[in-house]
């Protein structure tokens, strides 16, 4: 170490700071403290196969091996980790091992990586390599894990594309235990391995019924012997230096490791306003998103006395930089060894381990810092509390043992720990005779996630009774500190634990665990029932643990007992079931074979290129945005002048440097390139600065201040409402006579609900990278963008140039879903005007919290209706208004609310109807095309009401909606007649494929064995209308390049996402060209080859794609019929070499416009679809009615995509369509303060599904012989029409509560708005908890977040 300690800022040196990556040494003589090892890896290392998701944890995308030699041990540990959270700083004598270390299609493909690609577990790609280094370090761990190790492998992972399910498949292979579905699979001999080998007879005696996507004998197999070893250098190194100390020297920060515990104490006595960082999760943070800046860091995470665990008389010691991963396993050995009454605190910490964020965050995170961070909602806090853990304190001049209880949180996030001093151990005590703990943790999803209140619970019983003689309760998520119910546990020593002390509990907890409704996090209701259903859940826990000690306690009825259970999560199983093509098809044709997607290895490997992969030019700039941080506001000034001064800035922007139009928008120019005179949504972009790095750029982005005259803001659809603040035109859809239609109606009902939006969280964020041209004012864009033309023009348009100069370039995205239709050129517009002004490259990738609060996502929607309908169910008219939420400008909202329109009967015939839409203009960032656009939500409020339907006659609700269902030749309320209807084989093949007869029964069993929890069944069919519904986009190009060699270049319009678009187009020229998809390479998509392309979206792109594809090649084909003719038993190079020598053109272009396509909203006439999408859905869930948790048990799927071009990708999009609207519609929920502020913005607030919210059972199976002759060899569109199917998961928590709702007396519809959150499903299980938690009277507070 250099220099003295006592000015660490004062010091001009770093230390050399020494590790490994890839088995390559590196020596960094200039370590910054604030650059995290991803940052370092892709900027530096040029190693970009890691990718950035989030910078905060809580994707896993850049997860990346970190191993490190253990002296105890004598061998190196191996761990994922978050790059993001890492610092580089902290990896002193570390080995890095990241996904181009372990394989490369060029190389060898490690096993890890062919199995995910294979199994079609990659579709963008972009989480891949997280994923597969998840993967990799569980098996440099265990070589033969089991399945239940490989999902808890992947509690910190996120995919956005697949569904989960896939790669579960793919990595099963890995499992000692293979993750058989121990009979509960749906084939014939009820074993999910069964059928497995490809085409198979089925039922009905049908030899061409597939059930395989991979075969695993390709699979090259896993050797752990092979693995790459610990670098030899760095154990020698560790030996020797482990102990030095060190100091990093950055712009703004320094770091500072110490050797010794007297030298940490030294220094913390020395700058005790130093922040003390371990695993920097919750350090990290602050600094990313809170703009906390810490001067000194003390980084003591390998001292000896900080990482000891002690066994001694009252407990175990830990060290307080013992990591979490570490306090598990040590805890989990206690438990094997330990008699049971002393280990009742380890397993309540166990628990609230198996649920604390993802491995990545536990292999790093210390359970010092989760104690320290004093989070009011810590997981660990209110064990450590209830059980009186000691805490260990010391300064330089000695320690001081506190208890942990209720003196120890002094107010939000502190404690009363010195600042002199730090925190060296905590001591978990032993359980004793007579003492049970548990703890509990809801949140609002159960896998990697914070909690909505977590709690813990000790009582101690006078001996061999059941009386009460200690109990403490403590409740994290209820104050601004982690607190306990002193009043309540004391009221209850000495009394004896049965249902008179339960009642006093609850209004003791009720009464004394409130929450003010104007809270941070909102849901007063729901956390202070929560409270009151732990307890419940624990009373019963302890009641059984009593009478199973020989206690003379209460007896537990049998109808509670499921309530004690603790949740255990099951493997789950799948099916998936296609139709194989005929024998006689070629072995080079791949049309219909389930063939991997043409990237997924080069994904698997990190060598697939995304937009800022693209090396950096010697001389580019890095942009960052200025946003507003007001909804509504006038701009008086904006004062650039601070950032000016951050170094690094090379300059402003403002709406003045734009050098050609400041009017933008997608369909009309009704926004700001950079905002001029005022702000209409929170996000709106107000300027930008551009800076050497990206730390700089944002540093000074942040330090731009903007002066504002605040205005009225309109955020919900209510009070766009109340305003009449609407967007023209409203849109109306009316057939058949309405009051007649009433009039006929036995019952007339009517109701409302409303649809959250949703976020579209692709994994790769917005990125462009501009970069000039030098002449005639030429500029050439890289853009993660679904529209390249679109991006071009309106570049152009801001540019002031003819769309002729621009070339914009798209490689590949990392997830779309429609949020990169549009507004992608938000931020493009930005970076090119800033690159056209300064003449050098510019790139700006948003980060998360930047995109979900620019950008926009899905409309929410309310729905209004009124129903007409028969005693016998059938509905005879129908009124329904919606209302979408469209932002503060009109984007594609007009063609949103159309669809919504368009599917406002889902899939039911009703004679006489009217639908009204209207677009509400607020102040919330311009919603935008998702996944659906606005069918889903469209469809939605169509089966709330035939679900009231049937909950009003009490008729079962399958039979209505089959009552309702379309038939063939049915008019639909637009006049399109409908053909080739395959609705209803769609619905037999699900009901018989889900056992739904069988499955019902025993739901009602269930249900009428179980108070708290109950069971729900619902299925749901889909009709989806394919092509836009803007005629003029219904047209695509290609252009197709035959070379000398033989090989042909494709191009064509469309984008490809991870959808598959680039494989299918393969496929289809393969096919027609007659030669193998190895021969056909498409590069990228571009405005210089493909001009004037419509967006990649409405699913509609391989249809209109394929077609200009088809027609291209049959072009080619056609001038190569001479030449095959004239030598027919030549090959494919033969004919190519023989038409290029006789001056044949070898490039042809295709085009394809969909015929006869055209509508008139007016006169209700036309034809707006070129065919339809069917498909059916039943679900199966569980719910928790103390908690409103819910499991998705099972879902059969069946969808018609008519003759499929390749099942591999078809399945995965189904599958990925289906967990989307699962998140949609049971989970995912954007928060928005009354001022239209974005609460949510990153995976930490915001919860899409995870690996565990994947049903346990699913089926999915593409309808057999229904080819369809409107698309490309008879195939149907698949990206969108199956995510309303999740609508099924939705209606079978309905049907759940329903059941619980009944309990309470409750019958008849009720509303449930979507999501069915947690908190949603709790509220409306009425019973004797919640009515002792009333709401507060709306209008008396002001809410957190308002439904907007
Ligand atoms: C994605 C993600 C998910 C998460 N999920 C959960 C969750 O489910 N439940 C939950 O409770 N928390 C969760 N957290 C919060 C966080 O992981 C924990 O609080 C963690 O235990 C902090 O440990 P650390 O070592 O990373 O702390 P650091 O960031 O290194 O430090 C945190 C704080 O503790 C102080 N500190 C650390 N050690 C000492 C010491 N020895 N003496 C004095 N002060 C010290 C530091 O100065 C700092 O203020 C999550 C965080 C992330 C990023
Ligand atoms: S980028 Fe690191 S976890 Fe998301
Ligand atoms: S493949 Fe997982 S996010 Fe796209």
């Amino acid at each position: 170490m250099n220099g003295s300690r006592t000015d660490p800022r004062s010091r001009a040196h770093s230390d050399a700071l020494i590790f490994f990556v890839n088995g390559k040494k590196i020596i960094e003589r200039n370590a910054d403290p604030e650059m995290t090892l991803l940052i370092y890896l892709r900027r530096k290392l040029g190693l970009t196969g890691t990718k950035l998701g989030c910078a905060e944890g809580g994707c896993g995308a850049c997860t990346v091996m970190l191993s490190r030699y253990q002296t105890g041990t004598q061998q190196p540990s191996h761990h994922a980790v978050n790059a993001c959270l890492t610092p580089v700083c902290s990896l002193h004598l570390a080995a890095v091992t990241t996904v181009e270390g372990i394989g490369s299609v060029a190389r060898k493909l490690h096993p890890v990586q062919e199995r995910i690609a294979k199994a079609h577990g990659s579709q963008c790609g972009f989480c891949t390599p997280g994923i597969v280094m998840s993967m990799y370090a569980l098996l440099r761990n265990n070589a033969t894990p089991k399945m239940a190790d490989v999902e808890e492998a992947f509690h910190g992972n996120l995919c956005r594309c697949t569904g989960y399910r896939p790669i579960l498949e793919g990595y099963k292979t890995f499992t000692a235990d293979g993750g058989c579905c121990g009979g509960k699979g749906a084939s014939a001999d009820g074993c999910c391995k069964a059928n497995r080998n490809g085409a198979e007879e089925d039922s009905d005696g049908r030899v061409d019924e597939a059930r395989s996507l991979f075969d695993a004998a390709e699979f090259a197999p896993y050797d752990p012997t092979q693995e790459i070893i610990f670098p030899p250098e760095l154990t020698s190194l560790a030996k020797g230096q482990r102990s030095a100390s060190l100091s990093f020297v950055g712009d703004r920060t320094v770091w500072l490791q110490p050797d010794s515990l007297e030298e940490f104490l030294q220094l913390k006595w020395e700058h005790p306003e130093a922040r003390v960082v371990v695993g920097n999760t919750e350090v990290g943070i602050e600094v990313k998103f809170k703009n906390m800046e810490y001067p000194v860091i003390l980084a003591p995470a390998f001292l000896v006395e900080l990482n000891a665990v002690t066994h001694t008389e009252h407990g175990i010691s830990f060290g307080a930089a013992c990591t979490l991963s570490r306090v598990g396993s040590v805890l989990k050995q206690a438990v094997k060894t330990l008699p049971p009454h002393q280990t009742e605190v380890f397993l309540a910490v166990l628990e609230q381990l198996r649920w604390f964020a993802g491995l990545q965050i536990r292999n790093v995170a210390a359970v010092g810092g989760n104690i320290m961070t004093a989070s009011p909602i810590s997981d660990l806090n209110p064990v450590f509390m209830a059980a009186g853990c000691q805490l260990t304190l010391m300064d330089k001049d000695g320690s001081r043992v506190v208890q942990m209880d209720d003196t120890f949180f002094t107010g939000y996030r502190k404690t009363v720990v010195r600042p002199r001093e730090v925190l060296l151990a905590i001591e978990i005590p032993y359980s004793k005779e007579g003492q049970f703990v548990s703890a509990f943790k809801q949140s609002p999803r159960r896998e990697d996630d914070i909690s909505v209140v977590t709690a813990a619970m000790s009582v101690t019983f006078a001996p061999g009774t059941d009386i009460v003689d200690e109990l403490r309760l403590s409740y994290g998520g209820m104050a601004a500190v982690t607190v306990m119910a002193k009043m309540a546990a004391s009221s209850l020593l000495g009394r004896r634990w049965g249902e008179e002390l339960l009642q006093e509990a609850c209004s003791a907890l009720a009464e004394e665990m409130t929450v003010d409704p104007s809270a941070p996090g909102g849901m007063a209701t729901y956390r202070r029932t929560l409270t009151l259903s732990f307890f419940y859940k624990f009373y019963l826990m302890v009641l059984q643990k009593l009478r199973k000690q020989g206690v003379n306690a209460e007896e537990v009825g049998s109808e509670c007992l499921s309530a004690a259970e603790i949740y255990d999560p099951e493997t789950p199983s799948s099916v998936q079931i296609y139709q194989a093509v005929q024998d006689q098809q070629g072995r080079d044709d791949s049309v219909g074979r389930p063939m991997m997607h043409l990237s997924a290895l080069k994904q698997a490997t990190g060598e697939a290129v995304y937009c800022d992969d693209v090396p950096l030019y010697e001389n580019e700039l890095y942009l960052a945005l200025v946003t507003s941080s007001k909804a509504h506001a006038n701009i008086l000034s904006v004062d650039t002048s601070a950032a000016e001064g951050v170094p690094g800035v090379v300059c402003c922007l403002l709406s003045g440097d734009v050098p050609g139009s400041n009017r933008t928008g997608p369909a009309e120019y009704d926004e700001t390139v950079l905002a001029q005179d005022q702000v209409t949504c929170v996000g709106h972009i107000i300027g930008a600065v551009v800076a050497d790095t990206q730390l700089h750029a944002q540093r000074a982005a942040k330090a731009v201040t903007v002066q504002y005259e605040e205005l009225q803001p309109i955020v919900s659809i209510q009070e766009a409402i109340e305003a009449q603040s609407f967007f023209d035109p409203m849109r109306t859809i009316q057939k058949g006579d309405l009051e007649a239609g009433f009039s006929q109606a036995d019952h007339v009902l009517e109701g409302e609900m409303h649809i959250g939006g949703q976020e579209h969280f692709y994994l790769e964020t917005n990125v462009t990278l501009a970069v000039p041209r030098g002449e005639d004012g030429e500029m050439e864009l890289f853009a993660s963008t679904q529209s390249a033309s679109k991006t071009q023009s309106l570049v152009a348009k801001a540019l002031g140039v003819p769309a002729n100069r621009v070339v914009v370039r798209v490689k590949r995205m990392g997830g779309g879903f429609g949020g990169k239709e549009s507004r992608s050129t938000a931020l493009s517009t930005v970076v090119a005007v800033a690159a056209n002004k300064l003449k050098r490259p510019v790139r700006c990738m948003l980060d998360r919290d930047e995109d979900m609060l620019i950008t926009g996502g899905r409309h929410p929607f309310y729905g209004k209706y009124k129903v007409g309908f028969l005693r016998s169910g059938k509905v005879v008219a129908l009124d329904v208004t919606y209302y979408a939420n469209a932002g503060n400008s009109k984007d594609l909202s007009l063609a949103v609310l159309e669809r919504s329109l368009f599917h406002m009967e889902n899939s039911y015939h009703v004679p006489n109807i009217r639908g009204r839409g209207f677009l509400c203009r607020t102040n919330l960032p311009s919603n935008t095309a998702f996944r659906g656009f606005g069918g889903p939500q469209g469809m939605l409020v169509a089966e709330n009401w035939m679900t009231d339907v049937a909950q009003s006659l009490g008729k079962p609700a399958d039979e209505v909606r089959r009552l309702n269902l379309f038939a063939e030749g049915d008019l639909t309320p637009y006049n399109t007649k409908l053909e080739r209807m395959t609705l209803d084989r769609c619905w037999e093949e699900c009901l018989s494929r889900s056992g739904y007869p069988e499955r019902r029964a025993a739901v009602g069993a269930f249900n009428s064995r179980n108070r708290w929890t109950k069971r729900g069944l619902a299925i749901v069919p889909t009709m989806f209308g394919i092509s836009f519904t803007a005629t003029f986009l219904n047209q695509a190009g290609a252009l197709v390049h035959i070379y000398t060699d033989g090989s042909v270049l494709l191009t064509h319009g469309g984008t490809e996402m991870g959808q598959g678009l680039h494989t299918k187009m393969i496929q289809v020229a393969s096919r027609v060209l007659g030669i193998p998809c190895s021969d056909i390479h498409i590069s990228e998509t571009s405005t210089n080859t493909v001009a004037n392309a419509s967006p990649t979206a409405a699913s509609a792109s391989s249809d209109l794609n394929g077609a200009a594809v088809m027609n291209a090649c049959e072009v080619l084909l056609n001038r190569l019929e001479p030449y095959k003719k004239k030598n027919p038993k030549g090959s494919w190079g033969d004919w190519v070499a023989a038409a290029y020598f006789d001056r044949v053109n070898l490039s042809a272009n295709g085009f394809y416009r969909t015929p006869d396509l055209h509508y008139d909203f007016d006169s209700n006439t036309g034809r707006p679809f070129n065919y339809f999408s069917f498909g059916v859905g039943c679900s199966e869930v569980e719910i928790d009615c103390l908690t409103g948790a819910h499991k998705n048990l099972n879902s059969t799927l069946v969808m018609d995509v008519g003759r499929s071009l390749n099942p591999a990708i078809d399945i995965g999009q189904v599958e990925g369509a289906f967990m989307q609207g699962v998140g949609l519609f049971t989970l995912e929920q954007l928060h928005y303060s009354p001022k239209g502020v974005l609460l949510t913005r990153g995976p930490g607030s915001y919860k899409i599904p995870a690996f565990g919210d994947i049903p346990k059972h699913l089926t999915v199976s593409l309808l057999r012989d229904a080819p369809n002759p409107k698309a490309v060899f008879a195939s149907k569109a698949v990206g969108e029409p199956p995510l309303f199917l999740a609508a099924s998961v939705f209606h079978a928590i309905k049907d759940a509560i329903g059941a619980a709702r009944a309990e309470s007396g409750l019958g008849g519809p009720f509303r449930l708005d979507s999501p069915a959150s947690a908190e949603r499903i709790r509220n409306a299980c009425d019973d004797r908890f919640t009515k002792l938690c009333p709401p507060a009277e709306p209008g008396t507070f002001t809410p957190w977040s308002v439904q907007v």
